[in-house]
This record gives C-alpha cells, sequence and structure tokens, in this order.
C-alpha cells in the first residue's frame, strides 16, 4: 500500500534578498515534494538590508505560480525546530559549488545529530553560481546591472532602497 504522507521540506534562508538561484532551487524543490515551506529565518535585533516582512513578499511574488510552495517567517529559531513545527522531514538547500558544501555540510551534520533530519543538496544551476545575496546587494548599491539575477520585484526594491547593509 502506498505511503500517503505528505512529503513537505523546508528551505531555509535569510533571503535578504531572493535571487533567481533561489527561485530556481525552490521551483525545483516544488517539482521533487509535495509541499515546500520556504523559512526566512532573521534576527529581530539585527537589521537586515530589507525588513523582513518585505523579504517575505518578494518571496511570495517571485514564487507565485509555483504550486505547493508557502512563506513562512521565523524569528531565532533552530532549524530543526522550524522543521518540526511545520512537520517537514527534510531540508532542501543549493549548492553553488564546493565552497558552498563547506559551509553546509556541518549544518547538515548536526541537524541530523540533532533531531535526525536530512538535508538535500540540490546543484544549483550554473547559471548563477556567481549569484548570491550579499554579492547582488553590493553590485546594486554602486550602480551595477544586476537585472536578471534577481527577481524583477526584488531588481526595484534595490533601485528603490538605500542598501546600506551589503555584508
Ligand atoms: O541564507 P543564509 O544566510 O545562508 O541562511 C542560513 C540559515 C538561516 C539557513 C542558517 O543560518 C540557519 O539554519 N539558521 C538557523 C539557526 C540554526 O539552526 N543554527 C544551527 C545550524 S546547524
Amino acid at each position: 500500500m502506498a505511503d500517503e504522507r505528505v512529503r513537505r521540506v523546508v528551505c531555509p534562508g535569510s533571503y535578504d534578498p531572493v535571487t533567481n538561484g533561489h527561485v530556481d532551487v525552490i521551483t525545483r524543490a516544488a517539482a521533487l515534494f509535495d509541499e515546500v515551506v520556504v523559512a526566512v529565518l532573521y534576527n529581530p535585533t539585527k537589521q537586515g538590508a530589507f525588513p523582513v516582512e518585505q523579504r517575505a513578499s518578494l518571496l511570495e511574488s517571485a514564487l507565485e505560480g509555483v504550486h505547493g510552495v508557502r512563506v513562512e517567517t521565523f524569528a531565532n529559531r533552530l532549524l530543526v525546530d522550524v522543521c518540526s513545527d511545520v512537520g517537514a522531514q527534510s531540508i532542501v538547500k543549493g549548492l553553488r559549488g564546493g565552497t558552498d558544501f563547506a559551509y553546509e555540510l556541518p549544518m547538515a551534520l548536526m541537524n541530523r545529530h540533532l533531531t535526525g533530519i536530512e538535508t538535500v543538496f540540490l546543484p544549483g544551476d550554473p547559471q548563477f553560481e556567481h549569484v548570491s545575496s550579499s554579492l547582488v546587494k553590493e553590485v546594486a548599491a554602486h550602480g551595477g546591472d544586476v537585472r536578471g539575477l534577481v527577481p524583477d520585484a526584488v531588481f526595484e526594491a534595490l533601485g528603490a532602497a538605500t542598501v546600506s547593509d551589503a555584508s
């Protein structure tokens, strides 16, 4: 008899702001699993470049039409607790290359140590290998053209914002 459990995963991140690399990974996760919770993790005492509500709304507009995806925000939580709260069986992360893997592997092992949750790594699309939220902010803050690297709404928001936190 088929297992009818919903296969729900969490795609966590700061998303400050969402890039087209994130959108690609989330969209591919949505094709593999029944439900994707895009978890925007933030520190309420540390102001990012974009307020968390705006990060979430930019994600929602970028992911409009992608079936089975919802966006939620979480202040100062362990990722494993977020996963328990939303009933996710695994975590999905995109990897742009070996540097990402070196950064992500200890976190994946720690999360599995804590609750047994597995992390599924998806290879990032090579066209976005050089794209990160921090680089996009830095380039945009100095007048560089980041069109095509971020959703259109993010491109407009970057133009409107005084992006002082390009870290
Ligand atoms: O987009 P980012 O900044 O690379 O996302 C990093 C994030 C938020 C996914 C990571 O810092 C995280 O999982 N934070 C939650 C706190 C936590 O669980 N820390 C222990 C990880 S083993």
